[in-house]
């Protein structure tokens, strides 16, 4: 005897479709479609349930999109199946689908579903040989608009692959900051505390901001960058404005907070009369304790001059660690020759020799002399040409730049960072290093 019979879905069913969700789970069947999607299906496509009296006991739950539809939830009750339920969900819902002209009708199911026949008696046919991706993207819709209201973003998934080089610094990184945050529970187990905060400092152009990028990218979290001398703008001035910039990223799931050249607003506290950055200097010192206690977050903050940042800033319980992040040692040189170098003329370049004449050079300097022989190349190339402009001219202007054009433009070049710089830097990470 039938004491079931299958209705359209009202809101007032939520509950026994929860239910029924739940019904799986204990099963330890996984659904395709999250809980959320299926729920939001029910109240905008379309949904049929099954009730037994007042109790639901099986529900199907489809969505069309353009031609193809799909089902997107077919549950019963564990105690409710064999009895034709799940075909006849089947039905009715595919009667609510057919007005729009569906052509094919699909279904993706745990293996472990039970209610193949409730398909195969539809005349679903069971496909073999196919394979189901899946890849959690970690912002949600709904965080989106404080981002952007941040100016914050997401950034490539690539940038950390990207940093050319640089293994000793990537390796640092990627073990004290990426596997404690992006493995929070594993690091929870064994005691570690996440890392909150940290200061790269380095002579200019060694590549700050662009680990600062990478480690968001390498988290999948978005990127937001605090600006003070925008802030300083601000009616409210910039302690007032850069109170409120960390309130709105506190709204925020997960964020990789990044502060430019923060020697600028967290300087030594010295003088008299104090100068007016004295008060940002004091709020920020406010600001990284409470940004501390939230989980989900980092706050990277780079400088060129690290000792003229305030020693109370620095100290321990502020920030984790304390990294430098220095020139480029020769696997790196070569990793950004390689990258900077196009393709098709890098087998013709010595780019051992490059690497040899380029040490003391940052990242930025490479950068800048392989553009500049690009540059020098194209030019000579292109108007250097005799004036009949004869077949073997034609073939060197499609050769590219060679070695002799990248030595002229390293010598051409002069290195951001001085001996002076540098030797500076190396006792900076005696003083204050902290890894
Ligand atoms: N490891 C790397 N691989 C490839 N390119 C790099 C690398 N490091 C830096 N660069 C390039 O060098 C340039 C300077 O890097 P970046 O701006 O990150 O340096 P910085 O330390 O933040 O400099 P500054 O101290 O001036 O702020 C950028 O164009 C960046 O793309
Ligand atoms: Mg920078």
């Amino acid at each position: 005897m039938t004491n079931w019979r299958i209705r359209d879905f009202h809101s007032a069913d939520l509950d026994g479709i929860l239910h029924l969700w739940e019904s799986l789970k204990a099963t330890n069947v996984e659904p395709v479609y999250a809980l959320s999607e299926v729920l939001a299906s029910c109240e905008k496509d379309h949904a049929v349930v099954a009730v037994q009296g007042e109790q639901v006991v099986g529900a199907a739950v489809g969505r069309a999109a353009h031609d193809q539809g799909w089902i997107v939830f077919l549950a019963t009750l564990p105690e409710f199946r064999g009895r034709g339920i799940g075909t006849s969900l089947l039905a009715s819902v595919e009667n609510r689908m057919a007005p729009h002209g569906l052509n094919k009708l699909s279904a993706l199911m745990p293996e472990s579903e039970t209610r193949v026949e409730a398909f195969l008696s539809r005349g679903f046919v069971l496909k073999k040989n196919l394979r189901y991706f899946e890849r959690r993207i970690p912002v949600q819709r709904q965080e989106l608009e404080p981002l952007s209201q941040l100016g914050g973003r997401i950034l490539a998934r690539d940038l950390w692959e990207n940093v050319a080089g640089m293994r000793n610094e990537k390796e640092l990184l990627e073990r004290r900051l990426v596997l404690p945050l992006a493995e929070a529970d594993l690091a929870d187990e064994y005691g570690v505390v996440p890392p909150r905060a940290v200061v790269l400092f380095g002579p200019p152009g060694t590549g700050k901001t662009t680990f600062a990028k990478a480690i968001a990218s390498r988290l999948e979290w978005p990127f937001v960058e605090v600006f003070p001398s925008r802030l300083a703008s601000d009616p409210m001035g910039l302690a007032g404005a850069l109170r409120e910039t960390f309130l709105e990223i506190a709204e925020l799931e997960h964020a990789v907070v990044f502060i430019d050249e923060v020697e600028e607003i967290a300087s030594q506290r010295s003088g008299e009369p104090p100068s007016p950055l004295q008060g940002v200097t004091n709020e920020l010192l406010k600001i990284i304790p409470a940004f501390r206690e939230q989980p989900g977050r980092l706050l990277v903050c780079a400088t060129n001059f690290i000792r003229a940042l305030d020693s109370a800033f620095l100290r321990h319980g502020r920030f984790d660690y304390v990294i430098p992040i220095g020139l480029p040692d020769r696997l790196a040189r070569e990793a950004m020759w390689q990258r900077f170098i196009p393709a098709t003329v890098v087998d013709d370049v010595d780019v051992e020799l490059l690497v040899d004449r380029t040490e003391g050079f940052s990242p930025a300097d490479i950068e800048y002399a392989a553009r500049s022989a690009s540059q020098r190349a194209l030019e000579s190339a292109v108007y250097g040409m005799d004036s009949d402009g004869g077949a073997s001219v034609r073939e060197a202007v499609r050769k590219g730049p060679a070695t002799q054009d990248y030595l002229d433009a390293i010598a051409d070049t002069r290195t951001t960072v001085s001996a002076e710089v540098q030797q500076e830097f190396l006792e900076d990470i005696d003083l204050l290093g902290r890894v």
